[in-house]
């Protein structure tokens, strides 16, 4: 068990390793909340995805059984780079389903099966949601000056633009 000089020890060497990046500390924290706000949308977005992997039912099983599980797989990795990049900036990835759905913009529907292309506007309109939040964040961590984050999030948008281009184009076969 550690003393409680012990702990104190470690909570000081703990803060003496923070990032030095250049970044004001206004910045840091900043950028860590909208990012913390991304990786919620995203979790929740992945499990909606997930959800309709699993339950969607009609004449287009086959091909949307398979293009879900597609975006999940992208979502998941998504997840995992907004999450180390948090930490990247010396900040804690929000970690739990009750930060998760506190946290997004991302609404669930508990208890609803929708069609198939009820499920596919929804994701469409989800990740359009996704997209409209990222260009404000491009823009915040523009002004604030974290190049890295700003390029981080670039990618970002344009995995959803992919991501939302094949889901309309769903809708419209
Ligand atoms: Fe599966």
């Amino acid at each position: 068990m550690p003393t409680r000089n012990g702990t104190k020890t470690a909570i000081a060497a703990a803060t003496a390793v923070q990032p030095n990046l250049g970044l004001s500390e206004k910045t840091q924290t900043g950028v860590i909340k909208l990012l913390n706000a991304r990786l919620a949308d995203t979790t929740v977005l992945y499990q909606k995805t997930r959800n309709y992997h699993w339950n969607i039912k009609g004449p287009r099983f086959q091909p949307l059984h398979a293009f879900f599980e597609s975006h999940y797989d992208q979502l998941e990795e998504a997840i995992d780079e907004i999450a180390e990049r948090i930490v990247q900036l010396g900040g804690v990835a929000a970690g739990t389903l009750i930060e998760f759905v506190k946290l997004s913009s991302i609404k669930e529907e508990p208890g609803v099966v929708p069609s198939e292309n009820a499920m596919i506007a929804n994701l469409l309109a989800d990740h359009e949601t996704v997209i409209r939040q990222l260009r404000k964040d491009i823009a915040t961590t523009d002004d604030l000056g974290d190049v890295g984050t700003n390029d981080f999030l670039t990618g970002l948008i344009q995995d959803h633009e992919k991501m939302a281009w094949m889901l309309r184009a769903f809708l419209q076969s």
